[in-house]
């Protein structure tokens, strides 16, 4: 069953009912003030730091679940009603929500109203603009009351859910004609205040949340709504809003649109009064006449459409399949832009108060949008890169707003200093630029440590090489990608932090998965040393891998699989041996990818074996079988109900790591099947057994063992958007930046036909086709036969004509 429709042409998913099964979201904004909204226009919007600079508040776990956010009602006669559904929750005569590149819209009608509501964050502004336009399409004329409406969080998002004895009493606004400022803190330590306005005189406003409301009433029935009145108040303390209300009549046929303006401001220190208490509205008034008409409103949406028209026409393809096609050239290039703004911090399903930046999340993040905004993929390695330690190891996570290392969970992740190679290799592959490698790049943020950030990348690979447990094989630390394998935890009691309770490190506890990341990665490394002519280096990796790529196919191989890991007392874990547990996706991913055992057949071997124990209808999944009791030497891993999460679920993160694990051993088929069966816009027949919006990956779809098979859950922010763009476009569709140029090495199978993509690249555009006659005759270079996959990079040069001959 599906709730809607894909519309390509206008990259847009057309919502058409309300009632998703749960809220299905957009993001808006590009760099500092972002949005997120659903389909009934919930949602909350803060100021580059989910938690430190909420501008707007939301309840989780609220009844209804989704409710508050962008609140508007149209008061036509005794009846109220909202363009999206919420928050008056009136039947409608036509509904409609498009979530687009960057923008929402609703276009809905009642009684011969027609609404069209539209949101966006122009490029390079801090604040949102919602227009609502109202057509009066019935016989007679109309009297109707517009009201907006939003709710102030009071700016940490912590403090505000939890510190009530202080924060019920700080509220603080002032009003000027149709502007309501929120300048709550203001008085004292912030310099900073939001408002929210209209581009036209109001009738009237409402500041103070119970006024509005009116006693025991929700946002569904406002009693100043329901009355057609607003009571100008000016709230002190408690629950601070900001509603205007505006009467307008409307001939038959007549339209009147008004452009609404959320914004923030920062003003210096020495310049924050106007007059005593009085706030310095300078900066906003600006804004404020930037945006005030509909002119000025659709100049920016248009240059919103062409940032993203830019965007996207980096990578495109054009296939005979036609999900292919819609995901590769809208859906996953637009996900790895939320996932590079919002790394894991803010969702529907993570608060935003919880974790930052995540050290490892962020680096495979860059994988997928490198070649979308290199530059700022630059910066972002950077700042990566500044929070780790001298040792080589890292912050596990930091936050956005101070770009400091996170210390309430410190580091001690094994695996993240890799994800640092991963990175900067896909950084350089991209641009060609080594420049990056000479960035003085600091430890842990302290100003004077700083070193080229190829020492950082060096001492990154040196950790591995000095954390290696008995086999050989690197240390896990508190967990490797799997947050869950806490196998040096030992948790008795609960509440305790399965990640940091404990020790960070144990000298017995090894995981096959970072072996597999150390030689692909090392590897990466080498040939990164080779490129800038350090050539002893790379040799001397090389042995390093040598040795790691040797201790895992002895000691990490299970015979029809890789093995998990080895626990603290030297166990193995993922191995025919386990009684549960037997096997995990992980490493037959990684490791495939890494090449080890090739010549054994290990790869095929380890993938054939997902395909026996692991793949289900809607991907494969993590492991099998679950675990059904809780073990203390494994961790939350065995927390988890089986079939959830990293217990059994469909992962999907790692689904493209066996993707990609397919062709490099050549199996075109298994690739794109495994590519097909979790991706979204595949399963948006099944919408209501998946849930969650077809439109993007969701973090898991509950596994066969669990009670609700195929519910997905946790959408949007998932590194699977960033290793989906690796596998189909780079791995499948084979068209590879590598250190020395574009190489075309397609991995597609015989039914997939046909297909050409546009690739910009290194300052020049390639048009590739990829032909499937059976010649076999390989790469074609304007006109004429290349010898291998590397199309020759000539200088100056700006448009190649491409064939690859199957
Ligand atoms: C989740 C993991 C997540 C971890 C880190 C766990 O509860 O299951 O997916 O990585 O928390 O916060
Ligand atoms: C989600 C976390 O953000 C990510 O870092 C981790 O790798 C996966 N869960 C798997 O546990």
């Amino acid at each position: 069953m599906k709730y809607g429709f894909f519309d390509d042409a206008n990259r847009e998913y057309c919502i058409t009912t309300p009632f998703t099964p749960l809220p299905w979201i957009n993001y808006l904004g590009n760099d500092g003030f972002f949005g997120l909204i659903s389909n009934t226009a919930g949602g909350y919007c803060f100021y580059r730091d989910a938690k430190l600079r909420r501008i707007t508040r939301y309840r989780y776990n609220n009844i209804p679940n989704d409710i508050g956010g962008r609140l508007y009602y149209i008061k036509d006669g005794n009846t109220v009603w909202s363009p999206a559904y919420r928050p008056a929750e009136t039947e409608l005569d036509s509904y409609e929500c498009r979530h687009g590149m960057g923008y929402t819209t609703f276009n809905s009608t009642k009684d011969g109203v027609n609404a069209k509501l539209t949101f966006f964050v122009p490029l390079g502004d801090a604040c949102e603009l919602h227009r609502l336009e109202v057509v009066n399409n019935s016989n007679e004329t109309k009297d109707l009351t517009l009201y907006s409406g939003i709710e102030w969080c009071l700016w940490n998002a912590v403090d505000d859910s939890q510190n009530y004895q202080r924060n019920l009493s700080i509220g603080e606004l002032e009003v000027i004609g149709s502007t309501i400022y929120h300048k709550t803190e203001y008085r004292e330590r912030r310099n900073h205040y939001a408002f929210f306005t209209v581009n036209t005189e109001v009738d009237g406003f409402d500041t103070d949340r119970d006024v509005f409301l009116g006693a025991g009433r929700a946002w569904n029935k406002p009693v100043q709504v329901e009355n057609g009145k607003s009571g100008n108040t000016v709230a002190s303390g408690w629950y601070p809003i900001a509603s205007h209300s505006i009467k307008v009549t409307l001939a038959p046929g007549e339209k009147k649109s008004y452009v609404f303006q959320l914004g923030y401001i920062e003003v210096p220190r020495d310049q924050k009064w106007e007059s005593k208490g009085i706030i310095n509205k300078k900066p906003a008034v600006e804004l404020i006449n930037k945006y005030n008409s509909d002119a000025a409103f659709e100049a920016a949406f248009k240059a919103l459409k062409d940032y993203w028209d830019n965007l996207l026409s980096i990578y495109h393809v054009e296939s005979k399949d036609e999900k292919v096609n819609r995901m590769v050239n809208i859906w996953h290039q637009y996900q790895v832009m939320v996932t590079f703004n919002m790394s894991r911090s803010a969702s529907y399903w993570e608060t935003g108060i919880g974790r930052g930046m995540g050290f490892r999340d962020s680096c495979q993040d860059l994988l997928g949008f490198m070649h979308l905004i290199p530059e700022r993929a630059r910066d972002r390695i950077i700042d990566i890169a500044s929070i780790q330690f001298e040792n080589g190891s890292t912050y596990h996570q930091y936050q956005p707003l101070t770009k400091r290392g996170n210390a309430d969970i410190g580091g001690g992740f094994n695996d993240d200093p890799l994800w640092l190679v991963a990175c900067t290799a896909a950084y350089i592959r991209e641009t060609g630029d080594t420049t990056i490698l000479d960035h003085p790049t600091p430890f842990n943020n302290v100003e004077g440590s700083e070193k080229p950030l190829m020492e950082h990348l060096r001492r990154s690979i040196n950790f591995t090489i000095n954390n290696k447990g008995p086999h050989g094989l690197p240390l896990i630390g508190r967990a490797d990608w799997n947050d869950c394998l806490n196998l040096n935890c030992f948790s008795e009691e609960p509440g305790e932090s399965f990640q940091t309770f404990g020790p960070s490190e144990g000298p017995v506890a090894e995981s096959v998965f970072i072996a597999g990341m150390f030689v692909k990665y090392g590897k990466e490394y080498a040939d990164i040393c080779d490129y800038v002519g350090l050539k002893d280096e790379a040799d001397s990796i090389r042995a390093e891998v040598e040795k790691v790529k040797t201790a895992t196919e002895e000691f990490g191989w299970d015979g029809e699989w890789f093995l998990r890991a080895y626990d603290a007392y030297g166990n193995k874990v993922g191995s025919n041996e386990c009684e549960e547990g037997k096997i995990f996706i992980e490493p037959q991913g990684f490791c495939t990818m890494a090449g080890i055992g090739q010549e054994k057949g290990f790869g095929a071997k380890a993938l054939d074996s997902l395909y026996k124990y692991l793949v289900n209808d809607y991907g494969i999944e993590i492991l099998a079988p679950c675990y059904t009791t809780y073990h203390v030497e494994l961790g939350e891993i065995s927390s988890y109900p089986p079939g959830y999460k990293e217990n059994g679920a469909i992962f999907t993160h790692n689904n493209p790591w066996c993707s990609v694990a397919a062709t490099v051993i050549g199996d075109a088929e298994k690739a794109f099947d495994i590519y097909k069966r979790s991706c979204p816009a595949f399963l948006e027949d099944v919408s209501e057994i998946h849930r969650t919006e077809p439109y993007v990956y969701s973090q898991m779809i509950a596994g066969r063992a669990a009670v609700h098979y195929g519910e997905a859950k946790n959408s949007f922010l998932t590194g699977t958007a960033a290793w989906v763009v690796v596998d189909i476009t780079q791995a499948i569709l084979g068209v590879q930046p590598t250190l020395q140029g574009l190489s075309i090495k397609p991995c597609v199978t015989k039914d997939f036909g046909n297909y050409s993509v546009v690739r910009k690249y290194r300052g020049a555009k390639y048009d590739i086709n990829v032909i499937q006659d059976g010649s076999g005759k390989g790469l074609v270079v304007d006109g004429a036969a290349v010898e291998g996959n590397l199309i020759p990079a000539v200088e100056g040069k700006k448009e190649y004509k491409v064939e690859f001959y199957i």
